[in-house]
């Protein structure tokens, strides 16, 4: 089939390359020249595992192609799929300009029949918006759809080659018969395709990732309750999770979530009730509890330290999770500026991430690539990412090059009394404070 992708980035890359990669030719559209001219040039210019050698593997074999030309990408496509950004507004709402001006733009295009496949996170209504903006341009005979996307940073080629299920809201059953079938390559193993309305689909993925946030800030609030109790929150955590219809998964306490989705997802989800006159008092408290668990963790170093000023920081870990180089609404930012902003000298390491956090941080923050460096005189380190080179790291090289043994776990990667007993001060998140319960 042939297929056009608009919007280059995470999620509109990986969508191109997989559905190349399944025989298909697709071209990836992004209105970023240089985005597009780096493609062209084989640099994928994200940290995504394995999208790299996939990209070059269909470019090589033609089937992949870039470009910043919708009038050639979209007259030779059927299929069009929207993967641009939808950011969140000041207000939480969804911004959808960059949908709005995809449609419009790509609706002067249209010489046949066509497919119009919302795969960006949009509010209810998005997809029927986007099919009235192209009616309005086109007497053609075109049909929308809504596919939701799932996949995970980090993880993203596997997510979208094995789902769990893929999702598509159809209107017509000519639109319906045409993705069920560029999906049938994926559906192998017995993966479970849904297909239903369109308005379900579109909040079937607020609902999923609302859901998932929901666990993380629950958990986060057990352990801030475990931290005055004095309860120790691993061990209520596994007790939790042995229980099946708990499970093991998205219940670790840190410092709450990150990255482009949950935020903005939940706080679009929250603004989509407010447009329909209900309150989503759970999702409000998810979020609250979410930007408070930053907060709380910073105030741990201030009360250690009482005065922040000219006191150095070590962070290790910035990407908001580990395996990927975004750092959209990455708890290290908040940790950064709070740090910054009372005074004090912050020194970073990430392994994929540092780049971009110096877009945001320029000189304020000083960079290596080496996490020890960075550790050298400093007064503490302060863990933002589980990154796997942090989970067994050379305790005594830390404890010699810091100032203080102090370290400050954002993401519990260590023994509690295993670091007390090598001389560190050790705090992290849901255990029993060393100096009593509050
Ligand atoms: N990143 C994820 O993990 C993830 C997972 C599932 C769903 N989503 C959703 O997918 C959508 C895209 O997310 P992303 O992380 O890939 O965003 P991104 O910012 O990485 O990429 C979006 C791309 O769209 C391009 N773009 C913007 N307007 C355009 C236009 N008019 N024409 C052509 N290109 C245009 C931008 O230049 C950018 O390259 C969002 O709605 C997001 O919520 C993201």
């Amino acid at each position: 089939m042939n297929i056009c992708v608009i919007g280059s980035g995470y999620v509109g890359l990986v969508t191109g390359s997989c559905l190349a990669d399944s025989g298909n030719n697709v071209i990836c559209l992004d209105i970023d020249k240089s985005k597009i001219s780096s493609l062209k040039k084989g640099k994928v210019g994200i940290y995504e595992p394995g999208l790299s050698s996939i990209v070059e593997r269909n470019v090589k074999s033609n089937r992949l192609n870039f470009t910043t030309n919708y009038k050639s990408a979209i007259e030779s496509s059927e299929i069009i799929f929207l993967a641009v950004s939808t950011p969140p507004n000041e207000d939480g709402s969804a911004n959808l300009d960059y949908i709005k001006s995809a449609a419009l733009e790509l609706s002067q295009y249209m010489n046949s029949y066509k497919i119009i496949v919302t795969k960006s996170t949009v509010p209810v209504g998005t997809t029927a918006l986007v099919r009235d903006l192209i009616a309005t341009r086109t007497d053609q005979d075109f049909d929308v759809a809504s596919n939701p996307e799932f996949l995970k940073e980090g993880s993203a080629i596997n997510d979208f080659m094995f789902p769990d299920r893929i999702v598509i809201g159809v209107e017509s059953p000519k639109a319906e018969k045409k993705l069920k079938e560029l999906y049938e390559p994926f559906m192998r193993k017995e993966f479970r395709l849904v297909v239903v309305d369109i308005r379900s689909s579109e909040l079937s993925k607020y609902a999923s990732n609302a859901m998932l946030a929901t666990r993380i800030s629950f958990i986060n609030e057990i352990a801030n309750l475990c931290e005055k109790v004095g309860a120790d929150i691993e061990s209520v955590r596994k007790i939790m999770s042995e229980d099946k219809r708990i499970g093991r998964h998205f219940i670790f306490p840190g410092l709450g979530y990150g990255g482009s989705c949950f935020p903005k997802d939940v706080k679009s989800l929250i603004d989509i009730g407010k447009q329909n006159s209900m309150e989503m008092e759970l999702c409000t408290a998810v979020d609250n509890v979410n930007a408070n668990q930053r907060v709380n963790f910073f105030k741990k170093i201030e009360e250690h330290f009482k005065i922040l000023k000219n006191k150095r920081f070590a962070l290790w870990g910035l990407s908001f999770k580990p395996n990927t180089d975004d750092i959209r609404e990455a708890p290290s930012i908040d940790i950064a500026r709070f740090l910054i902003g009372s005074g004090a000298k912050v020194l970073a390491h990430d392994p994929v991430a540092s780049e971009n956090f110096k877009e945001l941080f320029s000189d304020s923050i000083a960079f290596s690539s080496d996490n020890y460096n960075i550790l050298r005189d400093c007064d503490a380190l302060i863990i933002n990412t589980e990154w796997s080179e942090y989970k067994q790291p050379d305790f005594e090289k830390i404890k010699n090059l810091l100032k203080t043994p102090v370290i400050f776990d954002g993401r519990n990667l260590y023994n509690k009394q295993k670091m007390k007993d090598l001389g560190f001060f050790y705090s992290n998140i849901g255990f029993y404070p060393e100096n009593g319960i509050k």
